[in-house]
């Protein structure tokens, strides 16, 4: 075999990494296959050699995605690489969060912090990367925001024809402003998200443009980095959860992925279990996981948390692999608990948008129940930044006032009506 193929993840039929192709002739995703043990052998990968490698070289493409670029892209050769230094994101630990939560060891890992504010960018650098080696002159996606402002940015640095499509009215105005900004041409599609889904496939097909959704297997590659950086920041000690947001599922097969290769490579002698958690108007995962994953029955998707407002995810049955593989569950939340939730991670000082905290407010949800327990070190992924999304803020602090809600006051311009406040 060779070291990295495009392999189906149904039938098995490999394909050279080099087809631009995204589905298998039988209908089903492909995986970017790796040799692991080859690749093991070749670059002599363990824990100690992630551990002995620089963190970040300025203007070189390393820390980060490309810490781990012998397990993400292996083939590619260092100057094709089309990159921003995504990644290195923080691990945070907030007193207030745990306390809320009553859990002792809670990292937040926040995705938020990458250069265009979502985790998108450790996909994006990846599938951009491979677009230009595969010499493709316009790349297109769906997207309910991040992915367009993704797709904007480092189309510009590869300059690149970029296309968003995104759904009108449901995608908020910092990500809208972002792919105008990056100079993406941004259509605004009068459906949904899965609509717009839907005219990738075909644009793809009849206009040989090339889709940098998360059909796209390179992007999971890079999506992979998240969960290897996360236990190299914890010394390579696995948790016991890892706990994040589900929508078109890209993370969740991607995260499995990651850990069934770093268990192939002997980096961890356990598997954590994945909690994935959707909000309730937008769960067809969750309700096919009660199903005991019967049928994926896709439904109309309405929820505050934009980005994961999706109904038929394309990644599903990438997505119950990873469920296989970490004997995960699925959990699904209300918009009041979002917001909720939400509250909590902006009044710590972190903050993200709605869909981020959906993880918060899963967990609240799963320790209530018995399911998550005190004692154990979970791990929960905010995927994108608190500025993504202004007028959930507004709304919640201002006009709905939300039990957080810290609204401003008007005062005259005395010293008077200021020290009132101290
Ligand atoms: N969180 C945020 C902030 C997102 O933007 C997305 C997806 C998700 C979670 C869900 O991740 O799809 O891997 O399950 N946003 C996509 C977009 C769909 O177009 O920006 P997933």
């Amino acid at each position: 075999m060779q070291l990295s193929i495009l392999k189906c993840i149904s039938c098995g039929k490999e394909y050279a990494l080099t087809d631009v192709r995204f589905t298998c002739m039988c209908g089903h995703l492909l995986d970017v296959a790796h040799d692991v043990h080859e690749l093991k052998k070749k670059f002599r990968l363990s824990k100690k050699y992630f551990n002995g490698k620089r963190a970040t070289i300025h203007n070189q493409p390393s820390g980060g995605v490309w810490h781990f670029g012998e397990l993400v892209l292996p083939s590619v050769k260092e100057k094709e690489i089309v990159f921003k230094q995504e990644g290195n994101t923080r691990l945070h630990q907030s007193k207030k969060i745990s306390s809320w939560l009553g859990l002792r060891h809670f990292y937040l890992k926040h995705e938020g912090e990458n250069p265009t504010g979502s985790f998108k960018d450790r996909g994006m650098t990846v599938a951009v990367t491979q677009a230009k080696r595969l010499r493709q002159k316009a790349v297109v996606c769906a997207s309910t925001g991040n992915t367009s402002a993704s797709l904007a940015a480092y189309a510009s640095e590869a300059e690149m024809t970029g296309l968003v499509l995104i759904p009108k009215g449901s995608v908020a105005v910092g990500k809208i402003s972002q792919a105008l900004a990056y100079g993406a041409k941004t259509l605004i599609v009068n459906g949904d998200f899965d609509d717009c889904m839907r005219l990738i496939f075909e644009a793809q097909e009849k206009l040989q443009a090339y889709p940098l959704n998360s059909i796209n297997p390179f992007r999971l590659e890079g999506q992979k980095t998240i969960v290897w950086e996360t236990l190299q920041q914890l010394g390579w000690k696995v948790p016991d959860w890892f706990v994040f947001p589900g929508g078109n599922l890209g993370n969740t097969s991607a995260f499995g992925k990651a850990l069934h290769e770093a268990s192939e490579l002997g980096l961890i002698e356990k598997m954590p279990r994945f909690a994935v958690i959707q909000a309730e108007g937008a769960s067809p995962f969750y309700r096919a996981f009660k199903d005991g994953f019967k049928e994926l029955r896709p439904q109309k998707a309405h929820t505050i948390a934009t980005a994961i407002k999706i109904g038929n995810p394309a990644n599903y049955t990438k997505a119950i692999r990873s469920l296989q593989w970490t004997n995960g569950i699925v959990e699904s939340v209300t918009d009041n608990e979002i917001l909720e939730a939400k509250a909590h991670v902006d009044g710590a000082g972190i903050g993200a948008e709605p869909a981020s905290c959906a993880t918060v407010a899963g967990l609240k949800k799963l320790i209530e129940n018995g399911i998550v327990k005190p004692k154990e070190t979970v791990v929960g992924i905010l995927t994108g930044n608190i500025l993504k999304d202004p007028q959930a803020i507004v709304d919640y602090h201002i006009e709905k006032h939300g039990e957080l809600a810290n609204p401003p006051v008007d005062i005259e311009a005395t010293i008077e009506e200021v020290k009132r406040f101290l």
